[in-house]
C-alpha cells in the first residue's frame, strides 16, 4: 500500500486531499499542528474505511518537523507522496509598503521554509519509494507572469518563493517528481465563502499529481492538470 503525508490536513483543501487519497487505497498520514482537529479528521476518514494515521506536525517548527519524521518512520518505512498543503495568509490587502516585517517573516516561515523543511525531513523516507512525489500547494497569486495585482502581497510573494523551492527541489532530486499546484479559488476558511470552487475541485489536480500524472512531470506549476506559467 502506498503512503501519503498531507500537511494541514485537518480542514480545507488538505482534508479533502487526505480523504480522496484514503479512498484510493493510500495509507494517509493526516498532518496537523492541532491534535484535536487532526484526530477528528483522522477519525472521520477512518469511519469511511480509510487507512489513516494522525501525525502531529507544526511546519513552522524545525524540531517538531524532524520529530514527526521520526514518529512516521516508527509506523511505516517509506513515503510515496508528500503534499505540502499547510499554509497561512495573514496579511490583508494592505499595500506592500505597509506590510510589517513580522507579517512577512511569519508568512515566509510557514509557506516557504515550512514546505522546504518538511521535504528535507522526509526526503530519506521519500527516497525509498519507487516513484516519490512532492506536491507543493501554491497559488496563482505567486505567478510573476502578467504582474502582481496587489492583494495580500506577503502571501503572494511567499507563493512565488515556494515556486522557487519547487524548481530547486526538482533540480536537486531527479528521481522525484516535484511540482507546484494552484488549486484555484476554493471555499475554505482561507478562500472564504464567495470562492468559486468546491474543495473537491481544489483537490483535483493535487490528487491527480499524487496518483495519475506521469512521473516525468516535474519542476512544473499546474492548475486544472495543465502546466501554467510561473
Ligand atoms: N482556498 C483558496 O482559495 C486557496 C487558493 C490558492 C492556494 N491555496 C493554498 O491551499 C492550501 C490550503 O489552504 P486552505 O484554503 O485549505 O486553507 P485553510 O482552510 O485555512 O487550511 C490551512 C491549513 O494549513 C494549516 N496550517 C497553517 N499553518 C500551519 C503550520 N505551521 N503547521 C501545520 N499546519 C498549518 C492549518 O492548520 P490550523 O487549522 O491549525 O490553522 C490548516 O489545516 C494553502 O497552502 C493555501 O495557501 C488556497
Amino acid at each position: 500500500m502506498k503512503t501519503a503525508l498531507v500537511t494541514g490536513a485537518n480542514k480545507g483543501i488538505g482534508r479533502e486531499v487526505a480523504r480522496q487519497l484514503a479512498g484510493k487505497r493510500f495509507h494517509v498520514f493526516v498532518g496537523a499542528r492541532n491534535r484535536a482537529a487532526g484526530c477528528k479528521t483522522t477519525d472521520e476518514i477512518a469511519k469511511k474505511g480509510g487507512n489513516v494515521t494522525f501525525l502531529e506536525i507544526d511546519i513552522a517548527d524545525n524540531a517538531i518537523v524532524t520529530a514527526a519524521a521520526r514518529e512516521f518512520s516508527k509506523v511505516v518505512d517509506q513515503l510515496d507522496v508528500l503534499v505540502n498543503n499547510a499554509g497561512i495568509m495573514v496579511d490583508g490587502d494592505d499595500a506592500i509598503l505597509e506590510v510589517s516585517d513580522d507579517i512577512f517573516r511569519k508568512t515566509i516561515e510557514t509557506n516557504v521554509l515550512g514546505a522546504l523543511r518538511v521535504t528535507r525531513a522526509f526526503a530519506p523516507l521519500l527516497a525509498k519509494s519507487k516513484a516519490p512525489r512532492v506536491i507543493n500547494v501554491s497559488s496563482g497569486g505567486g505567478q510573476l507572469t502578467g504582474g502582481a495585482d496587489g492583494w495580500s502581497p506577503a502571501y503572494c510573494i511567499s507563493k512565488t518563493a515556494l515556486n522557487g523551492v519547487t524548481s530547486q527541489l526538482a533540480a536537486a532530486l531527479p528521481k522525484f517528481a516535484v511540482n507546484s499546484v494552484c488549486p484555484g479559488w476554493v471555499r475554505t476558511d482561507m478562500g472564504g465563502s464567495n470562492a468559486t470552487r468546491s474543495v473537491e475541485e481544489g483537490a483535483d489536480t493535487i490528487v491527480w499529481l499524487a496518483i495519475d500524472a506521469p512521473q516525468e512531470v516535474t519542476g512544473k506549476f499546474l492548475r486544472d492538470r495543465e502546466e501554467i506559467p510561473w
